[in-house]
C-alpha cells in the first residue's frame, strides 16, 4: 500500500468537506492547531481498543451515545452532565441486566461536522450553502453566517477540550461513584414508571454492594468510585483531524488526538474515500456506519485497507439498515464477515435508517421503530450466531420532545415543545432508559 501522512488523504477522493474561500485563513488555522496539545493520549486509545476487543468476544457491551450535533450556542456544564448521567444509568441497566461490563462511548468532545444530502438549501428564493455542523458554518439561515469559515475549527477545539474537562471531572471526580447512584436518579426531576423502575435497580445495586463490603471485598472501591469515558465522533472535517494527529513518541505511531474513537459516515466510506486513507494510518478504534447500499465484498475491502492484521478492538461496524431493511441487508454482511473470521464489534445504530417527516415536515424517529430494529439486530445476531456486541445512539440528557413515542407517548403535535437538536431528532433521557432496559433483557436472554 502506498505511503501514509496525515496529508495523504488529500490526494484521494474528497466527499463531504465544505469549499474554503480563503486558503491561506485555512492554513494559518491548521498551522495554529497542530501546536495545541491533542485532546486524548495514545494510551487511551489503547486501552479503549482492548476493551473494544473484549465486545467482539461477547465479553463486553459498547454503548455509545450523544448528539447528533453539538453545538456552539447549546454548550452547558449541565447538558454534559446530564447526558453523561444518562449514559452512565444506561450502563448500569445494561450491567445489571447482562452481567457484562459496559464500554462507554460518547458521541461528544468532537462532534461538529455533518454529512448532508444537498450541498445547498432553498428558502424563501434564496439559495444558501447548507449547514454542514457548528466546526463549518453556522445554522442561522445568513448567507454571510453558512460560509465555511476554518477559524470556527478553533473554537470546535476549544469547546471540544472544555467537554473534555469535565467529562474527566464527572467520572473520575466523584460524580459517577455508584455509591451515588440514587442521586443520579434525584437529579433527574421528572417521576415516571421508568425512574422508578430506576430507583428499583438501584436499592438491588446497594444492596449487592454491601453485602460484598460485609463479606470482605476491600478491593471494590476503586472500582465503583470511577469509571472510564471515551470520546468519538465522526472524523468528517479532515483539515481538524489531520492537524490533531500526532506521533506517538514511544512507538512511533500516528494518533489522532481529537477523540478516542472515530467512525466514518455511510456517505464517505468509498474504498477510494480520503476519509478512509486518513483513517487507516493512525492507531485509533475506528466505526465503519454500515447502510443498505454497502456490498459485502466491497466491506471486506474496507476491512483490509483499515485493519489489515485483523486486530481485535480496531474496527467496529455501526449498522444502521432501518427497521424495514435489516432482515434483508445485514445477514448478508455477517455471512460474509463470519466465515472469513474478521474480528469486529457489530453495533446498531437504529436511529439513522429511521428518519422521517411529519406531516408538518418535522424531521422525527418514531421509538416503536427504533426498538423494532434492535429487536432484529439482536434476533439475526442470534440466528447467525455471531455477536450482537454494542448499540450507537443520538440521545440527550435533557427532556427533548424530538422523536414520537415511548412511555412518555410524544405525538407529532408535541416535537415543536422542546425541539432543539441542531441536526437529526434524538432519543431523550426518558426513552433513552426504557430502551436500555430493553437491552438488558435482550443481553439476560442472550446469555441463558
Ligand atoms: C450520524 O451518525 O450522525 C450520521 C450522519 O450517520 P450516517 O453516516 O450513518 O448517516
Ligand atoms: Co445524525
Amino acid at each position: 500500500m502506498s505511503h501514509w501522512s496525515p496529508q495523504s488523504w488529500q490526494q484521494k477522493t474528497i466527499r463531504q468537506m465544505p469549499d474554503y474561500e480563503d486558503a491561506e485563513k485555512l492554513r494559518h488555522v491548521c498551522q495554529d492547531l497542530s501546536t495545541y496539545p491533542p485532546l486524548i493520549f495514545a494510551g487511551e486509545a489503547r486501552k479503549l481498543k482492548r476493551k473494544l476487543a473484549m465486545a467482539v468476544e461477547g465479553e463486553a457491551f459498547l454503548l455509545q451515545g450523544g448528539d447528533c450535533a453539538e453545538s456552539f450556542a447549546g454548550f452547558h456544564t449541565n447538558d454534559v452532565r446530564d447526558t453523561l448521567r444518562v449514559l452512565m444509568q444506561m450502563a448500569v441497566i445494561i450491567m445489571y441486566g447482562s452481567g457484562k461490563p459496559v464500554v462507554k462511548v460518547g458521541r461528544m468532545a468532537g462532534q461538529f461536522a455533518k454529512p448532508r444530502s444537498e450541498p445547498t438549501e432553498t428558502v424563501e428564493g434564496t439559495t444558501y450553502p447548507i449547514y454542514r455542523g457548528d466546526m463549518v458554518n453556522d445554522i442561522d439561515l445568513d448567507l454571510a453566517l453558512r460560509q465555511p469559515d476554518p477559524a470556527r475549527m478553533i473554537r470546535a477545539y476549544n469547546q471540544s477540550s472544555a467537554t473534555l474537562n469535565l467529562l474527566r471531572a464527572f467520572s473520575q471526580g466523584g460524580y459517577a461513584d455508584l455509591h451515588r447512584i440514587h442521586q443520579w436518579t434525584l437529579d433527574f426531576v421528572k417521576k415516571s414508571h421508568i425512574t422508578d423502575q430506576f430507583v428499583r435497580y438501584s436499592d438491588l445495586i446497594q444492596s449487592a454492594i454491601k453485602f460484598m463490603k460485609s463479606a470482605g471485598i476491600t478491593s471494590l472501591n476503586h472500582h465503583l468510585q470511577k469509571t472510564d469515558f471515551y470520546t468519538s465522533h465522526e472524523a468528517l472535517l479532515l483539515w481538524y483531524e489531520q492537524s490533531l494527529t500526532r506521533e506517538d513518541s514511544t512507538t512511533g505511531e500516528w494518533v489522532c488526538g481529537s477523540g478516542h474513537m472515530l467512525w466514518i459516515g455511510d456517505r464517505t466510506r468509498q474504498i477510494d474515500s480520503a476519509h478512509v486513507e486518513f483513517l487507516r494510518g493512525v492507531i485509533n478504534p475506528i466505526g465503519i456506519k454500515c447502510g443498505p447500499t454497502l456490498d459485502p465484498d466491497e466491506l471486506i475491502k474496507l476491512l483490509d485497507i483499515l485493519n489489515p492484521d485483523n486486530e481485535a478492538g480496531r474496527i467496529t461496524l455501526i449498522v444502521r439498515m432501518g427497521a424495514n431493511k435489516i432482515h434483508d441487508k445485514l445477514p448478508k454482511l455477517i455471512k460474509k464477515i463470519k466465515p472469513e473470521g474478521r474480528k469486529v464489534v457489530w453495533s446498531t445504530d437504529p436511529m439513522h435508517g429511521n428518519t422521517f417527516k411529519t406531516d408538518d415536515g418535522i424531521k422525527t424517529r418514531s421509538f416503536g421503530q427504533i426498538l423494532d430494529e434492535v429487536k432484529s439486530f439482536f434476533a439475526i445476531h442470534q440466528g447467525e450466531g455471531s455477536v450482537a456486541g454494542g448499540i450507537h445512539l443520538e440521545m440527550s440528557g435533557r427532556d427533548v420532545t424530538e422523536c414520537v413515542g415511548g412511555g412518555q407517548k410524544i405525538q407529532p403535535h408535541h416535537l415543536k415543545d422542546r425541539y432543539h437538536t441542531h441536526c437529526d431528532p434524538r432519543l431523550n433521557a426518558s426513552q433513552s432508559l426504557e430502551l436500555a432496559f430493553m437491552l438488558g433483557e435482550f443481553l439476560q436472554q442472550e446469555g441463558v
